[in-house]
């Protein structure tokens, strides 16, 4: 298979035994993980560390206090112990005034879990609807050969936006695989993105994320936000120790 999408977290514990050497995971967690660090990158900031707890954060921030704090649980800002974190989860929030030249230390729900569970790729590329012209433009400029898209879901199950974002993906980069190559999960995701992308804001009435969030008057336009295609034009890519940069 040389394309191949993962719609579920409960996919992830099978990659920890496969052979990633030579595979590009693309990793999408739409609403809104992925999303927040394209903007962030756009708007000037320096780098973005995904780490799995808060506690990880909170150490990071002793050794390097120039470090801002970003991310959510439960959607919001975290607060704790008498620390709050400097940013939340929303990308409207990583204005270039707030995060140029900074490096930012995020722990989100299920985008870091997606990010950390391809440890061992060949390569990690945080996408989303707002870079996911250029990620598609440097994956075909690269010739990139195995592709794995992996959706970072909701809780354990998949969440539409990504599934979503993961078929757009695929109708523009498919073309290059020849079709005969590509895993049924490609398909999947391609006809449920060409059935929804004449409207993606109604699609989003069957999404969990977004119906959690439109139902937050702070957080209710970030849905609108991530849903733009190619507001950013980069590439974000994990290296192995872990740092999101521009490619
Ligand atoms: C996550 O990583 O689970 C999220 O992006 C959740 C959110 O921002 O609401």
């Amino acid at each position: 298979m040389n394309l191949e999408v993962l719609f579920t977290p409960a996919e992830f514990a099978a990659l920890a035994s496969r052979d990633l050497s030579g595979t590009v995971c693309v990793v999408f967690d739409v609403l809104r993980a992925t999303s927040t660090i394209a903007t962030a990158l756009h708007n000037g900031a320096k780098a973005v560390i995904p780490v799995a707890e808060i506690s990880e954060a909170l150490e990071l921030k002793k050794s390097r206090p120039d470090v801002l704090l970003g991310g959510e649980r439960n959607g919001v800002r975290i607060s704790t112990g008498g620390i709050d974190f400097d940013l939340g989860n929303s990308p409207r929030e990583y204005t270039p005034t707030k995060v140029r030249g900074k490096t930012i230390v995020s722990t989100t729900t299920n985008g870091t879990r997606a990010l950390r569970a391809c440890a061992g790729a060949k390569m990690i590329l945080a996408a989303s609807f707002l870079n996911l012209g250029a990620t598609a433009e440097f994956l075909r400029r690269n010739k990139i050969g195995l592709i794995l898209i992996v959706c970072a879901g909701t809780g354990e199950n998949a969440a539409l936006e990504d599934t979503l974002a993961a078929g757009a993906m695929c109708e523009v980069v498919s073309g290059g695989f020849g079709g005969g190559a590509n895993a049924a999960s490609v398909k999947a995701a391609q006809q449920a993105y060409a059935k929804a992308k004449s409207n993606l804001s109604g699609a989003m009435r069957d999404s969990e994320n977004a119906r959690r969030l439109l139902a937050n008057p702070d957080l209710r336009d970030d849905v609108a936000l991530c849903l733009q295609r190619d507001t950013c034009w980069l590439v974000a890519r994990m290296k192995t120790d872990g740092v999101i940069q521009c490619v």
